[in-house]
């Protein structure tokens, strides 16, 4: 009997804890922070506009950038390889090429061409880039 007594309080205080924590964590004002409906999802659109405008609003930011501006956020995932400012490391430097050295590289490696001892790393990586993405590549590069 006295087990059963022990298991309880154990059971109880559990529930009161954990109710507790989860409180805790949720946004005064939104009763249930996982969803965003009805008056919290009306907010949110007349703060932000909703996901057509939002994606339209993205590509008229875009049309406003440079090549190589938008080569420079393109660049972004070269950078584990080819260092922050294109200073070199798993891949080579990138510092100092210019427009032209960067398009012919990067078109030999998306037709699975091979250039040095570690083309196969760049095949995946330039494989679904469109002419456009070489060129606003290549314009960012030349900025290096
Ligand atoms: C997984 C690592 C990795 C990533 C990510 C990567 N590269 Fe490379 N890159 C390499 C390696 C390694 C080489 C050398 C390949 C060879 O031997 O031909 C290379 C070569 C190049 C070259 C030719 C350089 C030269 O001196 O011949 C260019 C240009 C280039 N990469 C651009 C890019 C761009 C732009 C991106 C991002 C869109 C990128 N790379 C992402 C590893 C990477």
């Amino acid at each position: 009997m006295k087990n059963v007594i022990v298991a309880a309080v154990v059971v109880v205080a559990g529930i009161i804890l954990t109710s507790n924590i989860t409180s805790s964590l949720e946004i005064k004002g939104h009763p249930d922070n996982n969803k965003c409906i009805g008056e919290c999802y009306a907010q949110y659109v007349a703060a932000n506009g909703n996901i057509v405008e939002q994606e339209e609003r993205r590509a008229e930011a875009a049309k406003a950038m440079s090549p190589a501006e938008l080569g420079k956020s393109a660049f972004v995932p070269c950078q584990a390889c080819h260092g922050a400012a294109g200073e070199g490391g798993v891949g080579p430097r990138l510092q100092g090429r210019d427009a032209s050295f960067v398009s012919d590289a990067l078109h030999t490696y998306k037709a699975s061409g091979t250039r040095g001892a570690q083309s196969a790393l760049m095949w995946g990586v330039a494989g679904p880039m469109s002419d456009t993405d070489i060129a606003n590549l290549g314009a960012y590069i030349n900025t290096l």
